[in-house]
This record gives C-alpha cells, structure tokens and sequence, in this order.
C-alpha cells in the first residue's frame, strides 16, 4: 500500500443545523455543547436539569434560548428538534423513553442503557414513534475510525487488544454503586465496542473476570471475547489507575497500532509483514475536538429522514449491551437500580 486512505467523513460545518435540547447539566453534556458550537452550526435550543438554577447556569454558558428547571419541561419544548440525555446510565432508560414518548428524536450517551432488556425497549419505542434515536459513541465517527474501517474492512482480523484504565476523584460518581458505578459503564464500553465492530458482531463466547474498588462496586475488569471462526478479543478496563489506552488490531497481513487514548481523535501506525509502515495522523485532542463529528451525522440523518445512523445502528448498542449483561453475571456486578 503506498498510502492510507484519506477519511470520507463530511465537513462537520456543512451539516444541516437542529436546535438541540441538552438533558442533564454534567460533565459530558457541558464538553458536549462545547464541541458543537466550536465545530458546527447546531444549535443549542433548550436546556433541562433538576434544578432551575443549574438549567440557567448551564444555558447562560451555552448560549441556550430557554432554561427549564426539569426534564419534563425540556422534552415538551416544540422549538426543540433533538434531545441529548447526558445523565448516569442507570437513568438512560427513563429518560430516553420520557424524550422519545414526548415526539423528539433523541440522542443518548454511552451506553445506551444498563441492561440489553432496557436498551430492546428504547430501541422499539423510538421505532413505534418513528423518530430518530441512537446510542452517542462519539468515536466511531472520528475521521480516524473511517479510516480504520476502510482497513479492517480488507482484512480478516485474528486479534483485537484494547485496555481503558483511568483515575478518578474519590468523590466521582463512578465510585457509587446507586449511579451504576465500576469501569464496565464508563470506561469498559469503549475496548468492547471497537472489538465488536472491528470483528464484525457480537461474539460468540464472553469470558470475564474482576475484582472489587475499595467501597466495593466493581474495580477492574479482564474480558475475552471469542469468535467461532477463532478470533479473540482480550479487553481490560479499570477504574483503580490509569493504563496506556491504546488498542491494537492484528491480521495476517499487518498490525494497526491505535496511539492512547484510541478512543479519542489521534494517530495510529499500520505495520504491514513486509516490513513496510505507514502512519495516519489527525490533531490529538479529547472531547472538545470529537464530540461533533456525531452530531453532524446525527442532523444529516434527521434531516435526510433516516432513523438510525450505519455507523451506530441500536442492534450494535444493544449486542453491547447483551455482552454487559454476561459480564455483568459472570463478575458478579449486580444489575443496577434506577436512582431516585
Ligand atoms: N461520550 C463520552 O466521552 C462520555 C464521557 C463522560 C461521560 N459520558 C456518559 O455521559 C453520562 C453522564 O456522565 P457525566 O460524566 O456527564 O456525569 P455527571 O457529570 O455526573 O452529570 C450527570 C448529570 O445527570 C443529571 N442527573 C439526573 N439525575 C441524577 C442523579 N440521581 N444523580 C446524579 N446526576 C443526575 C445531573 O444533571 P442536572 O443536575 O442538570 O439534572 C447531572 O449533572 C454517563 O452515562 C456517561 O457514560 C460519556
């Protein structure tokens, strides 16, 4: 190969422009708006939280027109074409479902829900009402994985290594067992994903082993995904320190070495058996610099009339899922409760 295909990703400035309606004021929904307003032409319409204060907050910082002090008021907006639900995973399910019920497309952070169960219901709830509805894993839409599907999908991968490890504040919510906590949510839904995509499906065998934090939700997880034509997927992800974060696909002809963080917008090197390599590149960066390649797709999506997008139809959102489920009962993870 005497070059790397160049990404077929769309100019995210180019996308038509949605009025958004963000649900939920944290961590992600601020780096949300961010990227979407330094890249894009979205607008941010509306924001909801459940408080009025946080709402005002937030909307004065993200140049939103209306500010409402709860959910219920966000998703009746009729200037609001799109919902975003940033909240913790174990409330996606309701949330999804209160956006959905109300006539909006909507958008869901990762993971789509906490249960396969959970996530076959928003999928057939937005699909009854015909509105556009998809899991928000921003990475599949980096210029950088087109580029790596235009590879893979020459190849016939025997291996797949990824690993997500990363320190948090003791106080984060990923410690706290009643907002879903451990690495399997947050952090474990990235190496599983990108394996499943990059071997062509769900798997046929899921091996998983794990050991607690120090206030007991789950700490770290070992994962092994197995394919009947003999691939292998070996996954870590923890929440107890922080690891390199790179990711590796490996076929007979080459090994395709994705720098850390390989979820985020970066480079990676194909090593081909000849010898030969070839290196890709784009501006490293973390959310601020990824977040809207999603969006863009999502509003020439919506626009265009689809209600899904290909590169993350709800049947891969809820195969991860089923994978989180075997995990989940193999470690011994109990099945989270929706919070209060
Ligand atoms: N795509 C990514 O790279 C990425 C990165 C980080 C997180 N995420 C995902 O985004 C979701 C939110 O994560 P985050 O880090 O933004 O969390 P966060 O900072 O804790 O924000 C969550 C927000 O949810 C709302 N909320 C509603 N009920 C709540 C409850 N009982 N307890 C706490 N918050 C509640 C709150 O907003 P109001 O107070 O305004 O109601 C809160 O600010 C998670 O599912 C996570 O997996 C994705």
């Amino acid at each position: 190969m005497a070059a790397l295909p160049s990404p077929r990703t769309l100019d995210p400035h180019q996308a038509p422009s949605l009025r958004w309606g963000i649900l939920g004021t944290g961590w992600i929904a601020e780096r949300f708006t961010a990227s979407l307003r330094r890249h894009t032409t979205q607008r941010i319409q509306a924001v909801g939280s459940r408080t009025k204060e946080s709402a005002d907050r937030f909307a004065a910082a993200a140049g939103a027109r209306a500010a409402y002090g709860s959910y219920e008021a966000l998703v009746a907006d009729p200037e609001v074409d799109i919902v975003y639900v940033a909240t913790p995973h174990n409330l996606h399910h309701a949330h999804a479902l209160l956006a959905i019920e109300a006539g909006n497309h909507v958008l869901v952070e990762k993971p789509l829900a906490v249960s396969a169960a959970e996530g076959s219901e928003i999928a057939a709830a937005a699909t009854e009402a015909g509105v556009f509805c998809m899991e928000a894993l921003w990475t599949l839409f980096l210029p950088k994985y087109d580029v790596l599907r235009h590879l893979l999908d020459d190849l016939r991968l025997d291996t797949v290594l990824a690993d997500l490890g990363e320190r948090f504040a003791p106080d984060h919510r990923i410690f706290r067992a009643d907002l879903a906590g451990g690495p399997l949510y947050d952090l474990a839904t990235y190496p599983l994903s990108i394996a499943m995509w990059a071997l062509g499906g769900p798997p046929q065998r899921v091996t998983a082993s794990g050991t607690p934090a120090a206030n007991g939700v789950n700490g770290q997880l070992a994962m092994t995904l197995g394919y009947a034509d003999t691939a292998v997927a070996q996954l870590h992800s923890t929440i107890l320190g922080a690891t390199p974060t790179t990711a590796a696909f490996s076929a007979p002809e080459c090994t395709i070495a994705v720098d850390g963080p390989f979820y985020q917008p970066g480079g990676f090197t194909v090593t081909w058996a000849s010898g030969q390599s070839l290196r890709y590149d784009e501006p490293a960066g973390a959310h601020l610099a990824g977040l809207h390649f999603q969006a863009a797709d999502v509003a020439r999506r919506i626009v265009a009339g689809e209600i899904e997008s290909p590169i993350r139809p709800l049947a891969d959102s809820v195969a991860l899922l089923e994978v989180m489920d075997a995990i989940r009962e193999q470690v011994g993870i109990p099945l989270p409760g929706t919070p209060s």
